[in-house]
């Protein structure tokens, strides 16, 4: 009896050390922990179940990401006064996510992210018609974008990234071709968050894709985003009508309030342009991926890059939101400018504008985009 409590207790020390040795070998050799991939439930949408996962890298950083919509749901970023905080908008539950008119937080937009008049397009003389959602218009994929679907999620090896993959089937809503759709988020041990999108089709098709985070980089701390300055690599913009329409030109920023070639407030000429920005920049940029925008907070020092190889950047200032969202997290009140987006993309209703860059994918083509979010202090 006695000798075996002491070969139960001999038992538990040799746990505890073997215990203590196993979480000092996961400190590398910076003293940080290892990169790590947690899930946990995050409830059920049409009968399929709905995981979180949470990406922690080896300084601490955090991106929660579910596989409903492929939604971001939360960036932990640390300050200059070293305290962690979430950087994006969001709710506490999956029903906030599934609420009726919720403005995209976080999400994966598909098949076209922004507008297309009307939801018309031609593709080799067949019109096609997108559904529409957006003041006789469609926006962001129709009424059932990417956003509101489930993807089949994988970690892969390496601990940092989570695959997310989704099949658009031929004719849903109002596209062409079945779409295979795979979207990969990397937490890099240099803070970055990596999205790399790829897609093919079996019909020439159209595709836009990018996600729609939100950030406000104070963490909670200020409700506008008025003081972030933001500067955008571009020399021209796509201007729009009324209802958020490109008109086809391509015009100067210089001079105008669309000027971010320099760090700016992004309350300093908020006023001069109806309702906030909610405009796509045509990016000065070559081919491939380069750094495009960033957007410092002084009361926070965080500092975000944006690098893309996508041709556009729709800046918006979070325009319509009005307070009224159900179950944000900790009860925020998401009112109007209280968070910015830096939506990487081709331009809005390129299909109907010649003089704008392709958005169609034939079969046998490789559709492949990447951005990279990548977060300091200053
Ligand atoms: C659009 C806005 C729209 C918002 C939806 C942005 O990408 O440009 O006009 O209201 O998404 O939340």
């Amino acid at each position: 009896m006695k000798k075996n409590r002491v070969g139960s207790i001999c038992l538990l020390i040799i746990l505890f050390i073997f215990n203590m040795s196993c979480s000092f070998n996961n400190s590398n050799k910076n003293g940080m922990g290892a990169a790590t991939i947690t899930t946990q439930h995050f409830g059920t949408f049409e009968g399929k179940p709905i995981t979180e996962y949470t990406l922690t890298n080896a300084s601490g950083m955090q991106v929660v990401i579910i596989n409903y919509g492929g939604i971001i749901t939360k960036i932990i970023t640390q300050a200059k006064d070293s305290s962690w905080g979430d950087v994006v908008t969001g709710y506490d539950s999956l029903e906030g996510y599934t609420q009726k008119d919720t403005p995209y937080f976080g999400a994966l937009i598909g098949r076209y992210a922004n507008r297309l008049a009307k939801g018309k397009y031609t593709i080799d003389g067949v019109d096609y018609s997108a559904a529409l959602n957006n003041n006789g218009h469609s926006l962001h994929g129709g009424l059932k974008g990417f956003d509101k679907v489930v993807w089949e999620a994988a970690i892969l090896p390496g601990d940092s990234s989570v695959q997310l993959n989704y099949l658009s089937k031929d004719g849903e809503e109002g596209y062409p071709g079945n779409l295979k759709v795979q979207v990969v988020y990397t937490l890099t041990a240099n803070n970055a968050i990596k999205i790399e999108y790829t897609a093919s089709t079996d019909k020439t098709t159209i595709l836009n894709l990018t996600n729609h985070t939100y950030f406000n980089l104070t963490a909670g701390k200020s409700n506008t985003i008025y003081d972030h300055l933001v500067q955008i690599n571009a020399n021209k913009f796509t201007p729009v009508d009324a209802s958020l329409i490109p008109t086809g030109e391509l015009l100067e920023v210089k001079g105008t309030p669309m000027d971010f070639t320099s760090p700016k407030k992004v309350g300093q000429d908020i006023d001069k342009v109806m309702g906030g920005y909610d405009h796509n920049w045509v990016l000065n940029k070559a081919d491939g991926l380069q750094e495009v925008a960033s957007v410092y907070e002084p009361i926070s020092g965080r500092y975000l890059t944006v690098a893309t190889t996508e041709p556009g950047l729709q800046f918006y200032t979070g325009n319509f939101l009005d307070g009224t969202l159900k179950g944000t997290k900790k009860g925020i009140v998401y009112n109007k400018h209280y968070a910015l987006t830096l939506e990487t993309q081709h331009f809005p209703d390129s299909p109907n504008q010649p003089g704008f860059p392709s958005t169609l994918l034939k079969p046998g083509e490789p559709y492949h985009q990447t951005t990279v979010f990548t977060f300091s202090i200053k």
